[in-house]
């Protein structure tokens, strides 16, 4: 724990630094994005610099890319790895199946990518992250820009039709402009207050033409660190 940091603060680098004890010499870790996930990097960078801990990355963002160089992590591509040890990350909620949604930053298609080619997927969160169901943070679903409107009013559709109660279907913006992902796709947030059966939906949306991923994680998570203000970390 750290005086100088937030509580908030505190809580992710306790479940970030539990994590990363899980990762050792020659793995092929994937690495996360977001503010949980940059304490995760920023403290395997201190193994690989302090135990030269020798180990390869595959960051889930151009930005996780280019914190883990300035840390001095060796990254790779999926491709070039093929198949990872194990991936850290962080997530907008978790339900007690260890069932996700993520996407808050913009990252889930490349983070669900590296995930499922990983032997497992620990998340690092604090406690406010924990929900009993889906739904309260709206779920991030990635769509290609051509035909857009177009894919937002079949997603309406196909919601209505499956009797989602849906508030509202938001595109993400960034300034004035569209929230553009490393993909160079938009992003659009669904408003849907609980989701009743995640792994449904999922496949729902995901068979809509221009939807490229949405951000609900179905069995993919293994298990959860959680982090807390005092820097104690649990595990689940
Ligand atoms: C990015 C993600 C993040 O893991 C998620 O948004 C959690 O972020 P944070 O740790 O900043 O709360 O899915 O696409």
């Amino acid at each position: 724990m750290s005086a100088d940091l937030s509580p908030s603060d505190n809580a992710k680098l306790a479940a970030a630094k539990r994590a990363v004890e899980f990762i050792e010499a020659g793995m092929r870790v994937g690495l996360g994005t977001g503010s949980t996930a940059f304490w995760m990097v920023k403290c395997l960078g201190e193994r690989v610099r302090e135990e030269g801990l020798n180990i390869v990355g595959v960051p889930t963002s151009s930005r996780t890319a280019a914190q883990a160089r300035e840390e001095g992590i060796e990254i790779v591509t999926l491709d070039e790895a093929r198949w990872l040890d194990l991936t850290i990350d962080g997530a907008d909620e978790f339900d007690p199946e260890m069932n996700l949604i993520k996407g808050g930053g913009g990252a889930h298609l490349q983070e669900k990518i590296v995930a499922t080619a990983s032997d497992r997927m620990i998340v690092i969160a604090d406690p406010s992250k924990a929900v009993d169901h889906l739904g309260t943070f709206p779920l991030p679903v990635e769509v290609i820009p051509f035909g857009r409107e177009a894919t937002r009013a079949l997603i309406e559709r196909s919601l209505r039709e499956q009797d989602v109660w849906a508030r509202d279907v938001t595109l993400r913006m960034s300034g004035d402009a569209p929230f553009v992902t490393d993909e160079g796709n938009h992003i659009f947030d669904l408003s849907l207050r609980r989701i009743g059966d995640p792994r449904e939906l999922s496949l729902m949306l995901n068979q809509v033409p221009g939807v490229v991923e949405n951000g609900l994680f179905i069995d993919i998570c293994d298990c959860v660190i959680i982090g807390h203000g005092d820097g104690r970390a649990e595990t689940r």
